[in-house]
């Protein structure tokens, strides 16, 4: 039988990796087998084009149609290498991003052809979409506090992605949304803002009603 494939999105400084670790913790203690990987990255060609997609690393601006299809082929990598095998196996895996965040960056934000992401998408999974996506939902101010927060202690610095404006961030956030309504059975929205352990309780608590 096929493993559970459950996917977290959400706007910048949401918690995602933390909530990862956290619920991957739970999952083990069933004696559920998880992985834990994420987009873009997760494979050796997936992080060489997670440095392109996020710090211009080629050294010239990534053209728009570029930008797409570089998310596509991580994507279709980490399915073929990663995501498939471990499913077929009967084993677990949390991935934070997916085919969600093309549609709330690429398609509600950047404007592109929603339609044409869809196929694309479609093409870069082999159909195969997540069972469970949680999206943690948090205001776009909020989420950039967070990460002024995290890069002040010297943690990293600002991506293509989070240099783009509030207007952007607004309508990745939004976008979301309407990705939620589109797809009820597939996604739970999780209130981003609340202590750490307080949303890790209700990603658990959404996880055992839905997938266990
Ligand atoms: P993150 O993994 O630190 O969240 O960074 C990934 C960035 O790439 C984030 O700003 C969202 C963006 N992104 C897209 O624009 N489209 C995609 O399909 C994916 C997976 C990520």
């Amino acid at each position: 039988m096929s493993g559970k494939f459950i996917t977290f999105e959400g706007p910048e400084g949401c918690g995602k990796s933390t909530q990862i670790k956290l619920l991957a913790e739970k999952i083990g203690v069933q004696g559920i087998k998880v992985a834990c990987t994420r987009e873009p990255g997760g494979t050796a060609t997936g992080e060489a084009i997670r440095n392109i997609l996020q710090h211009d690393a080629a050294g010239e601006p990534l053209g728009e149609r570029a930008e797409l299809l570089l998310f596509a082929a991580s994507r279709a990598q980490l399915m073929d290498q990663v995501v498939l095998p471990i499913l077929g196996r009967g084993e677990w895996v949390l991935c934070d991003r997916f085919i969600d965040s093309t549609m709330a960056y690429q398609g509600f934000a950047r404007g592109m052809d929603i339609a044409m992401l869809d196929y694309i998408n479609d093409v870069a999974i082999n159909s195969r979409k997540p069972d469970l996506t949680l999206l943690l939902d948090l205001d776009v101010e909020k989420g950039f506090h967070r990460l002024k927060e995290r890069y002040s202690g010297g943690n990293g610095t600002h991506d293509r992605f989070e240099r783009e404006s509030h207007d952007f961030h607004q309508r990745v956030r939004d976008g979301y949304h309407q990705l939620a309504q589109r797809e009820p059975e597939r996604f739970r929205i999780i209130d981003a803002d609340q202590a750490i352990d307080e949303v890790a309780s209700n990603v658990w608590d959404v996880v055992k009603e839905a997938v266990l």
